[in-house]
């Protein structure tokens, strides 16, 4: 089935498009210090699509609408079925109805697990680069953490595990947020990894949070083994959605799992027990009905990330770039054209008008020399952000 990925739609001007994404602009290129913008700007900044959702789920919307009353709601059995079957099926990963629990998106459900699970002034500890809110624990009043990934020099991150066996240890550091599929640096983390990671953390008492948003957004060849599976329940909660998946982030529903007893009780019943009725439907109609939509889906970018990493490799050649394992998300790293932090930030947000996450989102690293494109647009407008970008490294 055709499912239209490449029809470009309005997020900027249409009167139901309350997009995040379209919307600040203004705001990201103030951060990078760049101030005169052209009007035609291309965002591949935040990690959501310019895609229509699976229609499947918007017929099931249309339904609901009809109906005609929105009422507090309460999830069904069918939504907890939904939910089950989805991960046993897609990721041979079995969990029951009693260790699900609804909270309104997964950075909301992060921080409340945060204040949960562990004391004001602890440290939590997260991998570096990471997904810029992660980083967001010190508005809990708990220590961050960071542990830096090593980088091959192109772009490819492992875990720095004598770092993190070093944080596990201080008595003051309670838990860590693990990202798998890892943002922005896309690994998938292997088995090995997994199990490892958690051998340290339990060794030292570490609870682990593994937010596992982006599990279904996995590129050719690539499988996704959850951290639950690989290294089993003990200490270790989980963050799934539909919201990355099915582009259905405004509607916030997030599952978090939790397997382990003591987790459970010591954690008490879940404040967030009130979803919207179109959130509801919309995860019963995705992990019901969208399975086509997202196989299709994941071929179609696919095909982008081909597309743009050929046009980088040719008119790009200075930057440095990897093929992700998960996610759409390239990070581009243009430090070998030996430009200055404000020269680069100039001619991608200035003079190209192509709005990136720069790396000052991801670590304090290398700040304007490595940003982050999201390839979930049609790929035309992918490949015109980046002939833009060429024109003006081409005589660098
Ligand atoms: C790793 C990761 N976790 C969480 C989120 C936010 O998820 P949610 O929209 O469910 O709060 C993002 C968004 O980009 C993300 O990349």
């Amino acid at each position: 089935m055709h499912y239209g990925f490449d029809e470009i739609i309005d997020r900027k001007n249409d009167k139901y498009s309350f997009s995040f994404k379209w919307q600040i602009p203004y705001y990201v290129t103030k951060r990078v210090g760049v101030e005169n913008l052209r009007d035609d700007l291309i965002c591949l900044e935040t990690a959501d699509m310019d895609f229509r959702v699976a229609p499947e789920i918007i017929e099931d919307l249309h339904g609901l609408t009809d109906h005609g009353i929105f009422g507090y709601s309460e999830l069904p059995d069918r939504y907890f079925e939904a939910v089950v079957d989805w991960y046993g099926r897609r990721q041979d990963w079995h969990f029951s109805k009693d260790d699900i629990s609804y909270y309104p998106g997964t950075h909301k459900a992060i921080e409340e697990l945060v204040k949960k699970y562990t004391k004001p002034n602890e440290g939590v500890i997260v991998l570096t680069p990471c997904y810029g809110y992660h980083g967001d624990v010190e508005g809990t009043g708990r220590k961050y953490i960071q542990v830096e990934m090593i980088n091959d020099g192109y772009e490819y991150f492992t875990i720095d595990y004598d770092a993190l066996e070093k944080a596990c240890k201080d008595e003051n550091n309670t838990a860590i947020i693990m990202c798998h599929p890892h943002n922005p640096t896309g690994r998938i983390f292997t088995h090995e990894e997994l199990v490892r990671v958690g051998d340290i953390c339990r060794k030292n008492n570490v609870l682990i949070i593994s937010d596992e948003v982006h599990s279904d957004i996995l590129r050719k060849g690539q499988s996704f083994e959850p951290m639950m599976k690989a290294c089993g329940s003990e200490g270790l909660i989980a963050c799934t959605a539909v919201n990355k998946t099915f582009n259905l982030a405004g509607l916030a529903m997030t599952n978090v799992i939790i397997q382990d007893d003591k987790l459970k009780q010591a954690g008490g019943d879940n404040m967030y027990s009130m979803p919207t009725p179109f959130g509801i439907q919309a995860v019963i109609s995705a992990y019901t009905k969208g399975e086509n939509w997202v196989n299709a889906l994941n071929e179609y970018l696919d095909g982008s990330i081909d597309a743009c990493l050929d046009y980088i490799h040719e008119h790009l050649p200075k930057a440095k770039v990897l093929r992700p394992e998960g996610g759409y998300s390239l990070n581009i790293n243009f430090e070998d054209y030996g430009l200055s932090d404000e020269e680069v930030a100039d001619k991608i947000y200035g003079k190209a008008g192509v709005i990136m996450n720069s790396g000052l989102f991801f670590d304090d690293k290398r700040k304007l020399q490595v940003h982050r494109a999201c390839l979930s647009s049609p790929r035309s407008m992918c490949l015109e952000a980046f002939a833009r970008i060429a024109k003006e490294f081409e005589n660098c």
